[in-house]
């Protein structure tokens, strides 16, 4: 039978499992955040942009760091405790090819709100267009006043899918930071570490910077630690607490995973699938 009550532990647990859920603590990526989070902030006192540049193989926790960052920017800027910026998110895997990108950032940059009005229908080509007006007048000083003096932050993911034969999507978005008065700050991630020595040309690598951040794969007590975090917030509202899994599963799923992966994916997968189970895994 369906467990559909909302007090109920195990549908608890299974939205907690779930991957799409999104925790406001990442266990055992405190480390990354901070650095990531130390370098956007240190780029905007700078004053002017950069790029940061992410790897680490699935399921590390790559996106889900950025996204949490993103979102304690936000709430941050909506109580004036930092400055106010536009954040757009741009993901190979998500768009039809890789100038698409284009679009999608001049959205930003003109302040065009995809959500209230969909995507504007300006071509990439277009969109390249005045993308490179806007960043070559320094500072946007060609700009309408809305347009203008902005910090805009950008998240490249899954990179891997934006490299094209010549490289000059991936080029633009890592030269654009680069130019006075750009205000642009591009968060790249991509699966490997050595992306930018194997697959960039030197230029589109010199621009990318020093700033590199590498996010392991998670071993087996890292693995346990974010399940059992997970377990944890699901708790019922009568406060009673059940063992939805018991320690050994949660230590036999952590151990199989890290001895493969160390892709939290895959565990929070598995023992979303024990809790659903009505056999359990020893059973
Ligand atoms: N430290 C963590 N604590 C809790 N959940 C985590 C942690 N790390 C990863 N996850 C969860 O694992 C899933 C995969 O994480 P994420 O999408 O961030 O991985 P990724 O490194 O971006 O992978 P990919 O390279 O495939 O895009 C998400 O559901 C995420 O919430
Ligand atoms: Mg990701």
């Amino acid at each position: 039978m369906p467990r559909v009550a909302r007090n109920d532990p195990y549908v608890l647990a299974m939205n907690a499992l779930h991957v799409g859920a999104r925790p406001e603590e990442l266990p055992c990526r405190t480390a990354e955040y901070e650095e990531i989070y130390k370098a956007v902030t240190g780029l905007l006192e700078d004053g002017s942009g950069g790029c940061i540049y992410i790897s680490g193989v699935p399921g590390t926790g790559k996106t889900a760091t950025v996204h949490n960052i993103a979102r304690k920017l936000q709430q941050l800027a909506k109580s004036d405790e930092f400055e106010p910026f536009t954040y757009v998110e741009i993901n190979g895997l998500k768009i039809p090819e890789p100038v698409a990108a284009y679009s999608l950032l001049w959205e930003a940059v003109s302040g065009h709100d995809a959500k209230k009005h969909g995507h504007s229908r300006i071509s990439a080509k277009e969109a390249l267009k005045r993308l490179t007006k806007h960043f070559d007048t320094a500072a946007g000083e060609d700009d309408p006043p809305w347009c203008a003096g902005l910090l805009r932050v950008v998240l490249m993911d899954e990179l891997d899918q934006l490299m094209t034969a010549k490289q000059d999507v991936v080029y633009n978005f890592f030269n654009w930071p680069t130019l006075p008065g750009s205000r642009l700050i591009v968060i790249a991630v991509a699966n490997t570490h050595d992306m930018p020595e194997r697959v960039m040309s030197g230029k589109v690598r010199s621009r990318l910077g020093m700033q590199r951040i590498n996010f392991k794969p998670y071993h087996w007590e890292q693995l346990r630690e974010i399940v059992e975090a997970r377990l944890k917030s699901a708790v019922p509202r009568s406060g009673k607490t059940v063992e939805i899994l018991s320690k050994d599963s949660i230590l036999f799923a952590a151990r199989k995973v890290a001895s493969v992966s160390g892709d939290a994916r895959r565990v929070l997968d598995i023992c979303r699938y024990v809790c659903t189970s009505p056999l359990g895994i020893y059973d």
